[in-house]
């Protein structure tokens, strides 16, 4: 047995695997909520980080590569170290869970699995854009000029995709899991590293906490303000989604013909 297949399938190894993945998603978190924060920019803005990040092809595989693979690795450690732990102790507690196991550590791996259909979904509607998924319309025929080349409007498509009160709602959901999830699972990440002392603790609780509410808040009100009309309203009243519409299927013109009064 080599080093590799020891760590993995050792405990101890797992919850190595989870730490390190763990740590990888939540920098991707942070990297993410900054570039969609844009939003509250003018639309050049988005526009322009996502047309420079989709410019180097290199640059956007790797990072969508090393994600899958951590996305990957963290559901199949948490899913065979959920079923030795299973095993280790078939009787089960006769409590609601484990002694000393606060309420998120119980939910992890269904908010985890639930968040895991969540980036499924989500990749329909923004990344793959099939368009039965947003309930507006084709979003790839949005389009919009910068610096004199045809890209695609990532502005228009999050202020249209916010408009549909079902997608709000779930991805409001999706929010609260994830801070569920981070606000264990950063201590927890900690702890697998070795950092649980009693010095350090305090702090790294600290720290789960801030940024697992952070992060709630960021995520929660990109969707809260577009649909509120805090976002994009005025785009919406120039017209330019009227010039886009004529391009668009019926769905997203009647969605634009709505918002153009
Ligand atoms: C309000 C919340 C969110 C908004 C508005 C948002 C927006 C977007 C947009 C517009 C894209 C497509 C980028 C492009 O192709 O140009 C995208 C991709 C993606 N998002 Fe989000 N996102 C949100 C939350 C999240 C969350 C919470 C996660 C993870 C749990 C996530 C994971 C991803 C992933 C993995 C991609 C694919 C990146 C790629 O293109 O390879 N997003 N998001």
């Amino acid at each position: 047995m080599n080093i590799i297949e020891r760590t993995w399938n050792s405990s101890l190894g797992k919850k190595y695997v989870m730490a390190i993945t763990g740590a990888g998603l939540f920098v991707f978190l942070i990297g993410h909520l900054v570039g969609n924060l844009q939003v509250f920019g003018p639309p050049e803005l988005i526009n322009g980080y996502a047309h420079f990040l989709k410019s180097k092809p290199a640059l956007i595989w790797g990072a969508r590569l090393g994600l899958l693979a951590c996305v990957g690795l963290h559901i199949l450690a948490a899913v065979t170290l959920h079923k030795l732990n299973e095993a280790a102790r078939p009787v089960g507690y006769a409590g609601k869970g484990a002694y000393g196991a606060s309420k998120a550590s119980q939910y992890m791996l269904p908010t985890g699995l639930i968040i895991a259909a969540f980036i499924i979904y989500h990749l329909a509607h923004f990344t793959v854009l099939l368009p039965f998924v947003n309930g507006v319309g084709d979003f790839a025929k949005l389009t919009t000029t910068l610096h004199g080349e045809t890209v695609p409007d990532v502005y228009a498509m999050m202020v249209l995709g916010f408009q549909v009160w079902w997608v709000v709602a779930f991805y409001l959901v999706a929010q609260a899991l994830l801070f569920v999830h981070l606000s264990h699972g950063l201590t927890a990440m900690f702890q697998s590293l070795g950092f649980r002392d009693h010095v350090w603790w305090p702090r790294i609780q600290l720290f789960a906490k801030g940024a697992s509410v952070a992060l709630l808040i960021g995520y929660s009100i990109i969707p809260v303000a577009i649909f509120l009309r805090l976002v994009g309203n005025e785009y919406v009243d120039q017209g330019r989604f009227k010039q886009k519409a004529q391009a668009a299927p019926s769905a997203l013109i009647a969605v634009q013909g709505k918002e153009a009064k």
